[in-house]
């Protein structure tokens, strides 16, 4: 057994997992409380509830070292907790702290260092520790991104910590369990670590709406705006990331963290414009395909259009926020009939869209369709044979909803081919 200090992982959703296995990895013994007895069943069977690569081969080589349990007597033996339960919005756009609370009132002040991963409201710390007097409270923000999570921990960017003055021994704690991945770690107050969360995914986001304004203009001026990011990304200021163009961003954290941080500002009496737009842009921007399909088809009644994709992004089945639900119920609402295929999230996708018809192949969600529009980028759309496609449908129109897919060799196969921010896509050069 290693002799490195335990450490408890209080929530085994996402977060909670992925963090406990990289901690595993790293040589901790890792005890991680999850109330659900179902979910710490398979667990311990060694099934994980969802899919994330290269997480179950870490589970799997370090099931000596993880401990899944439903009771809260083993955490003591840790000497710092990571509190990874989740803190979804409220009607009103607040963050619902309701988890985050029972959690640190079953930890008590006599228990493990609270070590907050969750995302929550800046001065959530600070309350946190006057409920509690006695409390050691430390902010440990996760950056984690879907798809990339495990390497995004074992070689991340950065670590923020944040604590006060007197927790400073706990954070110390924190900061030398990180130590091996080798990140700069950022040591700060409470809040500063808190908001540096919540600043981040709001500038990332903005970044998106940002390009996808570009292209909406792009698309007045005949300007290509995968040509206009390459010029920008190369200056560092800039920098290439976080530039693609698109159907606008989705998933558990972007749209979340933004209205968190709005309705934040808001409550503080800090009118927040520019993330207001990024927000608004956002919302708009899935719908903006439907005038790109009836410039070509007229009105959408009586059309069948096929949907490439559903997941918010690529190598996961994660359906929050994606793009695919607003696109399919409003196609649907102008009367179209909806077919699609994605690879991994059918399942997810399936109660949250009743009334699309699920393929079980791209080829197959495209057959009879008289337009088709690529959601995800998953890489088997780059390799699909775009002439038998444009045999398969109706009509071969497509809109590229996220600038994946060769326009040449989509014309060359037959195809009238549409992208966001690039109407010269659609013509030989
Ligand atoms: C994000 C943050 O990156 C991560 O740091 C945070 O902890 C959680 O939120 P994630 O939600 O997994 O991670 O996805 P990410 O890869 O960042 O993409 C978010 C969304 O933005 C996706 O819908 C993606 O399609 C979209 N996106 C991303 C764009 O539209 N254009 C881009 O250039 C980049």
């Amino acid at each position: 057994m290693s002799e490195k200090e335990p450490i408890g992982v209080v929530g085994l959703g996402w977060v909670g997992l992925v963090t406990a296995a990289c901690f595993a990895e790293l040589g901790h013994r890792v005890i991680g409380r999850e109330i659900e007895w179902d979910k710490v069943e398979a667990l311990q069977r060694g099934e994980l509830p969802f899919y994330e690569p290269g997480l179950q081969e870490i589970v799997e080589r370090n099931r000596e070292r993880l401990e899944f349990t439903t009771e809260l007597e083993p955490l003591r033996e840790a000497g710092i907790a990571f509190v990874c339960v989740g803190t979804p919005p409220t009607p009103s756009g607040d963050a619902d702290l309701s988890a985050v609370h029972t959690a640190i009132e079953e930890l008590g002040t006599d228990g493990p260092a609270v070590v907050m991963k969750s995302t929550v409201p800046v001065g959530t710390g600070r309350q946190i520790k006057t409920r509690h007097p006695g409390l050691t409270y430390v902010s440990c923000p996760e950056f984690l991104r879907e798809g990339t999570a495990v390497s995004d921990f074992l070689q991340a960017d950065r670590v923020v910590i944040g604590a006060d003055r007197d927790d400073e021994p706990a954070a110390d704690r924190v900061e030398a369990v990180y130590e091996p991945i080798g990140a700069p770690i950022v040591r700060t107050d409470v809040a500063s670590a808190e908001m540096t969360k919540l600043a981040s995914n709001a500038f990332l986001a903005t970044k998106i709406s940002f390009i996808n304004e570009i292209a909406n203009v792009c698309d007045e001026v005949d300007a290509d705006v995968t040509e206009v990011a390459r010029g920008m990304g190369l200056d560092p200021r800039i920098g290439p990331r976080f530039l693609s163009a698109g159907l606008g961003f989705g998933g558990s954290c972007f749209p979340k963290d933004t209205q968190a941080l709005k309705i934040l500002a808001g409550n503080s009496g800090y009118h927040f414009q520019l993330l207001s737009s990024v927000i608004e842009v956002n919302d708009l921007q899935k719908r903006r395909v439907l005038s790109k399909l009836k410039r070509h088809l007229g009105p959408l009644a009586g059309n069948r259009i096929a949907l490439l994709g559903l997941a918010f992004k690529p190598d996961t089945d994660d359906m929050r926020e994606a793009s695919s639900l607003v696109l399919a119920s409003r196609l649907q609402g102008e009367g179209a009939t909806v077919s699609a295929y994605d690879p991994f999230a059918e399942r997810n996708a399936r109660e949250q869209l009743p009334q699309v018809e699920m393929a079980a192949s791209a080829m197959d969600a495209l057959e009879g369709a008289d337009a088709a529009v690529l959601v995800t980028e998953w890489p088997e759309f780059g390799d699909l044979d775009w002439e038998e496609a444009a045999k398969r449908m109706k009509a071969p129109l497509i809109v590229d909803g996220r600038n994946f897919l060769d326009a040449e060799a989509l014309r060359a196969a037959g195809f009238v081919y549409e992208a966001i921010g690039r109407p010269g896509a659609n013509r030989p050069r």
